[in-house]
Protein backbone atom coordinates (compact mmCIF):
# COMPACT_ATOMS: atom_id res chain seq x y z
CA UNK A 1 0.00 0.00 0.00
CA UNK A 2 1.33 3.45 -1.13
CA UNK A 3 2.11 5.77 1.89
CA UNK A 4 -0.62 8.33 1.08
CA UNK A 5 -3.14 5.51 1.03
CA UNK A 6 -1.63 4.26 4.46
CA UNK A 7 -2.07 7.62 5.85
CA UNK A 8 -5.39 8.24 4.72
CA UNK A 9 -6.93 4.54 6.50
CA UNK A 10 -5.06 5.75 9.39
CA UNK A 11 -7.17 9.03 9.54
CA UNK A 12 -10.11 7.32 8.63
CA UNK A 13 -9.88 5.22 12.09
CA UNK A 14 -9.30 8.15 13.59
CA UNK A 15 -12.47 9.94 12.17
CA UNK A 16 -14.19 6.93 13.09
CA UNK A 17 -12.76 7.20 16.62
CA UNK A 18 -13.88 10.69 16.56
CA UNK A 19 -17.46 9.95 15.97
CA UNK A 20 -17.49 7.56 18.49
CA UNK A 21 -16.02 10.00 20.99
CA UNK A 22 -18.92 12.17 19.90
CA UNK A 23 -21.68 10.06 19.95
CA UNK A 24 -20.87 9.16 23.53
CA UNK A 25 -20.63 12.26 24.19
CA UNK A 26 -24.53 12.90 23.08
CA UNK A 27 -25.41 10.25 25.10
CA UNK A 28 -23.96 10.91 28.40
CA UNK A 29 -23.17 14.72 28.61
CA UNK A 30 -26.38 15.22 26.34
CA UNK A 31 -24.08 16.94 24.21
CA UNK A 32 -26.04 18.49 21.03
CA UNK A 33 -25.95 21.14 18.48
CA UNK A 34 -28.02 23.29 21.01
CA UNK A 35 -24.62 23.58 23.48
CA UNK A 36 -23.18 25.09 20.25
CA UNK A 37 -25.78 27.75 19.42
CA UNK A 38 -25.98 28.83 23.48
CA UNK A 39 -22.44 30.13 22.60
CA UNK A 40 -22.48 31.01 19.49
CA UNK A 41 -25.66 33.45 20.27
CA UNK A 42 -23.12 35.62 22.89
CA UNK A 43 -19.33 34.91 20.42
CA UNK A 44 -18.83 38.66 21.17
CA UNK A 45 -18.68 38.78 24.79
CA UNK A 46 -17.45 35.37 25.34
CA UNK A 47 -14.55 36.20 23.16
CA UNK A 48 -13.50 39.02 25.08
CA UNK A 49 -12.39 36.52 28.14
CA UNK A 50 -10.11 35.05 26.01
CA UNK A 51 -7.26 37.07 26.72
CA UNK A 52 -7.74 36.50 30.47
CA UNK A 53 -8.66 32.78 30.71
CA UNK A 54 -5.35 32.00 28.47
CA UNK A 55 -3.37 34.32 30.88
CA UNK A 56 -4.49 32.01 33.97
CA UNK A 57 -4.30 28.90 31.83
CA UNK A 58 -0.34 29.60 31.35
CA UNK A 59 0.03 30.97 34.72
CA UNK A 60 -1.02 28.08 36.13
CA UNK A 61 0.85 25.26 33.88
CA UNK A 62 4.03 27.11 34.54
CA UNK A 63 3.55 26.26 37.94
CA UNK A 64 3.86 22.53 37.61
CA UNK A 65 7.78 21.42 36.96
CA UNK A 66 6.67 18.83 34.15
CA UNK A 67 4.78 21.34 31.48
CA UNK A 68 7.92 23.91 32.24
CA UNK A 69 10.61 21.65 31.55
CA UNK A 70 8.63 20.43 28.13
CA UNK A 71 7.73 23.77 27.19
CA UNK A 72 11.41 25.29 27.62
CA UNK A 73 13.92 21.54 26.36
CA UNK A 74 11.51 22.41 23.10
CA UNK A 75 11.59 26.47 23.05
CA UNK A 76 8.40 27.03 22.69
CA UNK A 77 7.63 30.61 23.31
CA UNK A 78 4.76 31.37 25.50
CA UNK A 79 3.22 33.45 23.39
CA UNK A 80 3.09 31.02 20.72
CA UNK A 81 1.45 28.49 23.26
CA UNK A 82 -1.50 31.59 23.93
CA UNK A 83 -1.60 32.32 20.50
CA UNK A 84 -3.10 28.96 19.22
CA UNK A 85 -4.82 28.32 23.13
CA UNK A 86 -6.78 31.71 22.48
CA UNK A 87 -7.46 30.58 18.89
CA UNK A 88 -8.74 27.12 19.87
CA UNK A 89 -11.00 29.09 22.65
CA UNK A 90 -12.41 31.34 20.02
CA UNK A 91 -13.56 28.38 17.86
CA UNK A 92 -15.37 27.00 20.69
CA UNK A 93 -17.20 30.49 22.10
CA UNK A 94 -17.77 31.56 18.30
CA UNK A 95 -19.95 28.27 17.79
CA UNK A 96 -17.36 26.75 14.85
CA UNK A 97 -17.79 23.83 16.52
CA UNK A 98 -18.33 21.16 13.45
CA UNK A 99 -16.58 18.26 12.09
CA UNK A 100 -13.21 20.47 11.01
CA UNK A 101 -13.45 21.56 14.22
CA UNK A 102 -13.13 18.30 16.06
CA UNK A 103 -10.85 16.76 13.96
CA UNK A 104 -8.76 19.67 14.21
CA UNK A 105 -9.11 18.96 18.58
CA UNK A 106 -8.61 15.40 17.90
CA UNK A 107 -5.24 16.93 16.27
CA UNK A 108 -4.32 19.06 19.04
CA UNK A 109 -4.61 16.17 21.37
CA UNK A 110 -2.05 14.28 19.85
CA UNK A 111 0.55 17.32 19.61
CA UNK A 112 0.35 17.23 23.21
CA UNK A 113 1.00 13.19 23.18
CA UNK A 114 4.28 13.70 20.69
CA UNK A 115 5.78 16.02 23.59
CA UNK A 116 5.10 13.75 26.15
CA UNK A 117 2.32 15.40 28.48
CA UNK A 118 0.99 13.19 30.69
CA UNK A 119 -2.46 12.90 30.08
CA UNK A 120 -3.39 13.99 34.13
CA UNK A 121 -1.40 17.56 32.93
CA UNK A 122 -4.44 17.31 30.06
CA UNK A 123 -6.93 16.51 32.27
CA UNK A 124 -6.53 19.01 35.34
CA UNK A 125 -5.51 21.80 32.89
CA UNK A 126 -8.99 21.30 31.28
CA UNK A 127 -10.31 21.67 34.91
CA UNK A 128 -8.32 25.04 35.33
CA UNK A 129 -9.86 26.27 31.84
CA UNK A 130 -13.38 25.13 32.66
CA UNK A 131 -13.28 26.89 36.36
CA UNK A 132 -11.85 29.77 35.12
CA UNK A 133 -14.56 30.00 32.39
CA UNK A 134 -17.30 29.36 35.38
CA UNK A 135 -15.86 31.99 37.23
CA UNK A 136 -16.75 34.60 34.50
CA UNK A 137 -20.22 33.19 33.59
CA UNK A 138 -21.00 33.78 37.40
CA UNK A 139 -19.82 37.19 37.67
CA UNK A 140 -20.99 38.18 34.22
CA UNK A 141 -24.60 36.23 34.27
CA UNK A 142 -27.63 35.60 36.08
CA UNK A 143 -27.32 32.35 37.97
CA UNK A 144 -29.26 30.21 35.14
CA UNK A 145 -27.79 31.11 32.45
CA UNK A 146 -24.32 31.23 33.58
CA UNK A 147 -25.17 27.58 34.46
CA UNK A 148 -26.47 27.15 30.56
CA UNK A 149 -22.87 28.68 29.01
CA UNK A 150 -20.73 27.02 31.42
CA UNK A 151 -22.46 23.55 30.71
CA UNK A 152 -22.12 24.34 26.72
CA UNK A 153 -18.23 25.11 27.21
CA UNK A 154 -17.76 22.26 29.54
CA UNK A 155 -19.00 19.72 27.44
CA UNK A 156 -16.81 20.93 24.45
CA UNK A 157 -13.85 20.88 26.51
CA UNK A 158 -14.76 17.38 28.03
CA UNK A 159 -15.12 15.85 24.70
CA UNK A 160 -11.65 17.02 23.91
CA UNK A 161 -10.16 15.29 26.77
CA UNK A 162 -11.65 12.37 25.73
CA UNK A 163 -9.74 12.88 22.34
CA UNK A 164 -6.64 13.37 23.72
CA UNK A 165 -6.59 10.11 25.90
CA UNK A 166 -8.28 8.17 23.46
CA UNK A 167 -5.59 9.28 21.27
CA UNK A 168 -2.82 7.99 22.90
CA UNK A 169 -4.61 4.54 23.16
CA UNK A 170 -5.32 5.10 19.50
CA UNK A 171 -1.47 5.45 18.87
CA UNK A 172 -0.17 3.18 20.98
CA UNK A 173 -1.74 0.68 19.52
CA UNK A 174 -0.78 1.40 16.41
CA UNK A 175 2.74 1.91 16.54
CA UNK A 176 3.08 -2.04 18.67
CA UNK A 177 1.10 -2.86 15.45
CA UNK A 178 3.67 -1.06 12.89
CA UNK A 179 6.83 -2.20 14.89
CA UNK A 180 6.18 -5.45 17.00
CA UNK A 181 3.42 -6.88 14.46
CA UNK A 182 1.10 -6.71 17.51
CA UNK A 183 -2.66 -7.15 16.83
CA UNK A 184 -5.06 -5.32 18.87
CA UNK A 185 -6.40 -8.41 20.17
CA UNK A 186 -3.03 -9.19 21.46
CA UNK A 187 -2.03 -6.32 23.10
CA UNK A 188 -5.86 -6.12 24.79
CA UNK A 189 -5.20 -10.00 26.23
CA UNK A 190 -1.29 -8.31 27.37
CA UNK A 191 -3.30 -6.00 29.62
CA UNK A 192 -5.80 -7.88 30.57
CA UNK A 193 -3.12 -10.24 32.12
CA UNK A 194 -1.35 -7.43 34.08
CA UNK A 195 -4.23 -6.17 35.10
CA UNK A 196 -4.81 -9.51 36.43
CA UNK A 197 -1.59 -9.31 38.24
CA UNK A 198 -1.82 -5.73 39.40
CA UNK A 199 -5.89 -6.20 40.78
CA UNK A 200 -4.29 -9.06 42.64
CA UNK A 201 -1.33 -7.29 44.05
CA UNK A 202 -3.40 -4.28 45.02
CA UNK A 203 -6.35 -6.46 46.62
CA UNK A 204 -3.82 -8.53 48.65
CA UNK A 205 -1.12 -6.33 49.41
CA UNK A 206 -2.03 -2.58 48.39
CA UNK A 207 -5.99 -1.98 49.29
CA UNK A 208 -7.47 -1.34 52.74
CA UNK A 209 -10.96 -1.14 53.77
CA UNK A 210 -12.43 -3.69 52.79
C1 LIG B 1 -6.79 21.48 28.37
C2 LIG B 1 -5.50 21.46 28.17
C3 LIG B 1 -4.80 22.06 26.97
C4 LIG B 1 -5.28 22.72 25.88
C5 LIG B 1 -6.73 23.04 25.55
C6 LIG B 1 -4.15 23.04 25.03
C7 LIG B 1 -4.24 23.68 23.80
C8 LIG B 1 -3.21 23.69 22.87
C9 LIG B 1 -3.36 24.07 21.48
C10 LIG B 1 -4.65 24.54 20.82
C11 LIG B 1 -2.15 23.89 20.87
C12 LIG B 1 -1.79 24.17 19.41
C13 LIG B 1 -1.71 22.91 18.61
C14 LIG B 1 -1.42 23.21 17.14
O1 LIG B 1 -2.28 23.76 16.46
O2 LIG B 1 -0.32 22.86 16.70
C15 LIG B 1 -1.24 23.41 21.89
C16 LIG B 1 0.10 23.11 21.69
C17 LIG B 1 0.97 22.75 22.68
N1 LIG B 1 0.68 22.62 24.04
FE1 LIG B 1 -1.14 22.67 24.86
N2 LIG B 1 -3.01 22.62 25.65
C18 LIG B 1 -3.35 22.02 26.83
C19 LIG B 1 -2.51 21.48 27.77
C20 LIG B 1 -1.14 21.52 27.70
C21 LIG B 1 -0.26 21.03 28.73
C22 LIG B 1 -0.68 20.41 30.07
C23 LIG B 1 1.01 21.20 28.26
C24 LIG B 1 2.25 20.81 29.05
C25 LIG B 1 3.45 21.16 28.79
C26 LIG B 1 0.92 21.77 26.92
C27 LIG B 1 1.96 22.04 26.05
C28 LIG B 1 1.84 22.27 24.69
C29 LIG B 1 2.92 22.15 23.73
C30 LIG B 1 4.35 21.77 24.05
C31 LIG B 1 2.38 22.44 22.46
C32 LIG B 1 3.09 22.45 21.10
C33 LIG B 1 3.46 23.83 20.72
C34 LIG B 1 4.12 23.94 19.36
O3 LIG B 1 4.56 22.95 18.79
O4 LIG B 1 4.16 25.06 18.90
N3 LIG B 1 -0.40 21.97 26.63
N4 LIG B 1 -1.91 23.31 23.09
Amino acid sequence: MGNMEEMQKRLEEAYRLIKEILEDAKVLLNFSERDIQILKLRKEFLKTWADEIVDEFYDTLLKNEKARRIIEENNIPIEKLKRTNKRWYEMIVSGEVDEAFFRYSFYVGLVHIYYDVDNHLMIFMADVLRRKFLQLCLENFEEGEAFEVYQAFSKIVAAFVGFTVEGYIFTLKKALFDILGMKPELVKRMLKMELEKMLRGFKELGVKGQ
